[in-house]
């Protein structure tokens, strides 16, 4: 029997500007998916992760694939002298969380475990980092995921122009910090609005000339900011991420009500995360009480919130 569990993750900084080879901060977040696995004669996998409704539906084969991946790096034999996979946790499965990383990593974690190999993390990273692309295809996956999930803390990363391996810098703090994630509800299809910026930069490249400079100095200082834990700067460059991210056009009415409501109610950062045109907002909230009354504020016009912590590790 082994036991294992793999974080979810956030985008703190830089979705979208990525794309062109300029930096992101990412960090884990302290929810996390458990994966317990038992010898069993035949292969059974139970998935009890709790999901947006259709997660698990849509992502079925590619599931299947990562965790067919996983069977072969550790030689298992899904036929004979097989094993039972038990996931669950509190990791929600929803697009832009995470979720296929942190399975994949608590289930490497646990087959480890299980199997008595002594794998260190770095190990374990690239194992997640395989299964993933089994999952997404080949040359799809940056090492966000995988590395957040696997390690935990904050990343800085930015994307190899070569296509060769990206870089990754991880940086741990002493106390992770509280966040609210409010969900719009809105599922956005990543490679459209991928698509459709590319289409904007190419009719206005002398604005985002000017985008891409204000953003690579928003980042850098945001990255000396988190070493230093000062969450107010943080937060004002949060702010003015989304500031860019609207210019570029991937901000939306739902994710602009809820930075309304969320900043009125006093959070000192909010931005979208992840794709954009829907999915999440991210609001910085340090302290209990702070993340309560911005939680309750989203919660108010509408908007799920989950209430979880930035930079969490092991
Ligand atoms: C999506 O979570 C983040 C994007 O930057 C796309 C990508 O980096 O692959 C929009």
């Amino acid at each position: 029997m082994g036991e294992g569990k793999g974080f979810g993750k956030t985008i703190l900084f830089g979705e979208h500007f990525v794309v062109y080879g300029l930096p992101g901060i990412a960090s884990a977040i302290e929810n996390t998916t458990i994966a317990k696995v038992e010898k069993a004669k035949k292969f059974e996998f139970i998935d009890n992760r709790p999901e947006i409704p259709g997660y698990k539906e849509k992502k079925k084969e590619e599931i299947q694939n990562q965790i067919d991946a996983l069977l072969e790096h550790f030689k298992i034999n899904k036929e004979r002298n097989s094993i039972k996979i038990t996931l669950s946790g509190n990791l929600e499965c929803n697009s832009g969380i995470g979720a296929s990383a942190a399975l994949a990593s608590s289930i490497a974690r646990a087959l480890n475990e299980m199997l008595d190999l002594g794998l260190n993390d770095e190990q374990i990273n690239e194992i997640v980092y395989k299964a993933e692309e089994a999952g997404t295809g080949k040359g799809q996956v940056s090492g966000i995921d995988n590395t957040c999930s696997t390690f935990g803390g904050f990343i800085l990363f930015e994307k190899n122009p070569q296509g060769g391996k990206n870089k990754i810098e991880r940086l741990s703090i002493k106390k992770p910090i509280e966040i609210v994630l409010a969900s719009t509800g809105i599922t956005q299809e990543t490679k459209k609005v991928v698509a459709d910026v590319k289409e904007k930069k190419q009719t206005n490249e002398k604005m985002f000339e000017k985008i891409f400079r204000e953003y690579k100095e928003t980042c850098q200082s945001a990255f000396d900011a988190i070493k230093k834990e000062d969450w107010k700067t943080v937060g004002k460059l949060m702010d003015k991420n989304q500031e860019l991210l609207r210019e570029i056009g991937v901000s939306c009415k739902e994710i602009e009500e809820a930075i309304k409501a969320g900043k009125k109610a006093g959070a000192v950062g909010a931005k979208l995360t992840g794709t954009g045109r829907g999915g999440y907002v991210l609001f910085l909230t340090p302290g209990k009480e702070l993340q309560e009354k911005v939680a309750k504020a989203v919660e108010e016009k509408g908007f799920k919130t989950l209430k979880t912590l930035i930079g969490s590790s092991k």
